[in-house]
């Protein structure tokens, strides 16, 4: 399937930042209205080299908003591509309201513009979130039950059901992919990559919660955004493809791999309390996206976060920024009415 204009939604965001200028760069006619509110974690200096792009117009709004979304579709759109949301567990634990309306009512409303607008293809950027917790054993399929456990995730598959709902309601072309954890450059340091690299370089302490024992499957954003772009465009209508790299670790093993890369001692570990209902273990099968679309991760874990730690050591501008919320202000007032 060809597009030639799609929108997608917080794409100054972490991932859709990097998924637009990837979506740019591989498919030399295709345009990109990206729809962003630009909260604290959408960054437009995530997009800086796309400034002067003829085929890339940035719109500050909400996807809670019909009336834009609609003009914006309206604008020659064939797809969308849904990367906004809150997106922070702890956030959603502490402050679960945002994550209803943006996940939830805000997915909906997307769909129904699009369909209202006749788009081709819609593509929920999911999550493995989504279906729960495991033991020490086996990985999460495609036929997973869901079993969310944080608002956060519970607001993700809310919306995975609703995009369901249209597909088999009003045979709407809606595709879903489940990711496993992302890491890059560019990611908000509130998680955890990130944030103890910050904290690393700080000498400050390294807060890592419960026993650290905890695993997630950690996979290098623009291998993440190369899965969007063959389910978009080669994705089978109504279907949910989990995007994953096989690559499993326990939290602590992460930020002691980071200490070493930074040159700082272990002795900044701190174990501190742990996180409400945290799940313990992610793994993510996804044999179905490289058996039926061809896909298949590019980096390995060594490669992806030194390139990861060198990019943070290499923008204090952009860190002390969104750390400080200077960028977010100032974007805000550029792009106020
Ligand atoms: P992020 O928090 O970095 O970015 C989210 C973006 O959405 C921000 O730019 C924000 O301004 C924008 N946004 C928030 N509310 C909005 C609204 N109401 N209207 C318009 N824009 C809004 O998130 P991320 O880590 O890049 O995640 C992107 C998507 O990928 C999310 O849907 C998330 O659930 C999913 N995902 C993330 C990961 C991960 O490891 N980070 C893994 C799998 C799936
Ligand atoms: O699995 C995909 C999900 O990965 C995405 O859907 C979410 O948007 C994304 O935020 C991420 O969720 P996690 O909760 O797994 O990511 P986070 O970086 O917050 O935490 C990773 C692990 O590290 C988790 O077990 C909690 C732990 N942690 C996190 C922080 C921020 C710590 O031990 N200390 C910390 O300070």
């Amino acid at each position: 399937m060809e597009f030639k204009k799609l929108l997608v939604t917080g794409g100054a965001g972490f991932i859709g930042g990097h998924f637009v200028k990837l979506a740019l760069k591989k498919h030399p006619n295709l345009e990109i209205i990206n729809l962003d509110l630009l909260t604290y974690a959408g960054n437009l200096e995530n997009l800086s080299e796309l400034k002067e792009h003829k085929r890339h117009k940035f719109v500050k709004g909400n996807i809670l908003d019909r009336s834009l979304v609609s003009e914006l579709l309206a604008q020659g759109c064939d797809g969308v591509v849904n990367f906004a949301a809150e997106s922070h567990v702890d956030r959603s634990i502490t402050g679960p309201d945002a994550f209803i309306q943006t996940n939830i009512v805000g997915t909906q409303k997307l769909l129904e513009a699009s369909r209202k607008a006749s788009v081709k293809r819609f593509l929920q950027i999911s999550t493995d979130e989504v279906y729960g917790t495991l033991g020490d054993t086996g990985e999460f399929s495609e036929e997973t039950p869901l079993a969310p456990n944080s608002p956060y995730s519970a607001s993700k598959a809310s919306a995975d059901l609703i995009c369901r709902a249209y597909h088999h309601t009003y045979n709407m072309d809606v595709v879903v992919t489940r990711c496993s954890n992302n890491y890059g450059p560019n990611q908000f340091p509130e998680k955890l990559i990130p944030l103890m690299i910050n904290n690393a370089r700080a000498e400050k302490s390294l807060p890592v919660y419960g026993d650290g024992l905890n695993v997630r499957d950690w996979i290098y954003v623009e291998d993440h955004c190369q899965g969007v772009l063959d389910v978009l465009m080669k994705g089978k209508s109504g279907e949910v493809y989990n995007i994953g790299s096989d690559n499993e670790w326990p939290n602590i093993e992460i930020v002691k791999k980071l200490l070493n890369l930074l040159d700082k001692p272990q002795s900044l570990i701190t174990f501190v309390k742990d996180r409400p209902g945290h799940d313990r273990r992610y793994a993510i099968d996804s044999s179905k996206i490289k058996r039926e679309l061809g896909w298949k991760p590019s980096y390995d874990f060594e490669t992806g976060l030194k390139k990861t730690v060198q990019w943070y050591l290499e923008n204090d501008k952009w860190l002390s920024g969104v750390l400080d919320g200077s960028y977010m202000e100032y974007y805000q007032k550029q792009y106020s009415n």
